[in-house]
């Protein structure tokens, strides 16, 4: 019943987390709740780490790609687990650097950075800055130039590879927003125009091919694909790359169903995919980098709810209606995304009935599972969503004016607040 192995049921019959009883948690707390595991969210590391150390002798970085949950307690601990993480924003960046995270560990994404981001960029010296395209690579090189620096830089590369996943979150295929296409000879192209650019150092490669993602197999191929690139640029240009950043996209579990690969699966296919084609083209192996961010966080997270009331419409349905809803988790609407649920001061009862779970806003899409199966509820009963910890709270919104729930984080059998809850008053602080 349970999709992670923080979880468990305590002799009152409530859900606990890294050994916490979530009733307790709601209680003191209060709901939305966001609680998340740090073991969980360390163990994931470690793990992640010594898959490249047992796999891939020629050495790695994890960087966890806080895209799936940003805040400065997360940033502490991929610091202090010796991690790298991926940044996306202004935003991701200021928040590591105010979390004291290390810049030169830093890989800085996406398809459009402003020119103030790229300045940040920098100037704090973020480790490596992935360019995403032609103007962009254009920009940088005179930014760089004009502050007398060089900018460490991947390209993002788009192999053409369809990983099976949700068409909003596959990265990888032709037809994408991001990177330089591979396939068309723009890749190529823009190698050979960043190798001779002023105030770039092309230190490497990068792509990603989407978000939950349980095949090991586009990856493998991904990796093919990656290390005949570098060799190609390296035949073409005469520069050798050392430098290949795999991307993330592994899957999590969030339903009994969901068969999740253990992660040291994942770097053993690509580090033998990569072996076998650097040895054929004689190509050095390149320190690779890979940046999970779901499967880090995301069992390591659930959601605590009150529930409201219980509205049965005879022949239809039955639904749940709890104190959240896509304003703290809008996966289901966005996605359809799968998740399971439990009543957590009932959690050692059957989970007999057939409902739909709803949030509080006022949208009848607003749902955060249908017809899933949960114990018999009522009014103040507390539901916990599992598999929350990735993309929940750093999507979440404030949609009817709803402020966002805090996140509280669990460690050694003890409970502290990360984020505070958000006040009625935050909600107004930006009204002039
Ligand atoms: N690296 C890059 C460049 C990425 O764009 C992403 C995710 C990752 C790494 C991490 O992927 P992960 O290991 O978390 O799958 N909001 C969607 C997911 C969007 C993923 C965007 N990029 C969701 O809720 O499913």
């Amino acid at each position: 019943m349970f999709v992670s192995d923080s979880l468990s049921v305590n002799e009152k019959g409530h859900l606990t987390i890294g050994g916490v009883d979530t009733v307790y948690l709601a209680e003191k707390y209060g709901t939305p709740l966001y609680v998340m595991d740090e073991a969980s969210i360390r163990g994931a590391l470690r793990d992640y780490k010594k898959s490249i150390d047992e796999n891939y002798e020629n050495g790695g970085m994890v960087a966890f790609a806080s895209k799936a949950c940003a805040f400065k307690a997360i940033y502490e601990i991929v610091k202090e687990e010796g991690c790298g993480a991926d940044v996306v924003s202004g935003g991701e960046l200021y928040t590591a650097i105010q979390a004291g995270f290390p810049p030169e560990r830093l890989y800085f994404h996406g398809n459009f950075k402003t020119e103030d981001e790229l300045a940040m960029a920098l100037d704090y010296g973020v480790g490596r800055i992935i360019v995403d395209n032609g103007e962009e690579l254009e920009a940088l090189s005179a930014m760089a130039k004009a502050r007398n620096v060089t900018a460490n830089i991947y390209l993002r590369i788009t192999p053409g590879v369809d990983a099976h996943t949700h068409s909003f979150i596959m990265t990888g295929q032709n037809d994408s927003k991001f990177g330089f296409t591979l396939e068309t000879g723009e890749a190529l192209q823009a190698a050979k125009k960043a190798a001779a650019m002023p105030n770039i150092a092309l230190k490497g490669m990068h792509c990603h091919i989407g978000s939950q993602i349980f095949d090991e197999a586009p990856f493998a191929h991904t990796a093919e694909l990656m290390i005949g690139f570098l060799a190609q640029v390296r035949d073409e240009t005469g520069l050798t790359l050392t430098e290949l950043n795999m991307g993330g996209g592994f899957g999590s579990r969030y339903v009994e169903s969901d068969v999740v690969l253990p992660y040291g699966e994942y770097m053993r296919r690509i580090a033998g995919a990569m072996k076998e084609v650097a040895a054929k083209l004689s190509f050095p192996l390149p320190y690779i980098v890979i940046e999970p961010g779901r499967s880090i966080v995301g069992n390591a997270g659930i959601t605590l709810y009150t529930v409201g009331s219980v509205k049965h419409i005879p022949g239809i349905r039955t639904f749940v209606i709890v104190d959240g809803g896509m304003t703290d988790n809008p996966r289901y609407a966005l996605y359809q995304s799968k998740y399971t649920a439990v009543v957590a001061n009932k959690a050692n009862l059957p989970a007999d009935q057939v409902v739909t779970i709803a949030g509080r806003c006022c949208e009848s899409g607003d749902l955060i599972q249908e017809h899933t199966k949960l114990q018999p509820c009522q009014r103040g009963d507390i539901v916990a969503v599992m598999t929350t910890g990735a993309y929940n709270y750093s999507m979440a919104s404030n949609y009817n004016r709803l402020p966002r729930p805090p996140i509280v984080m669990l460690s050694g059998g003890k409970s502290y607040v990360a984020v505070r809850r958000e006040s009625l008053a935050d909600l107004c602080c930006n009204d002039l």
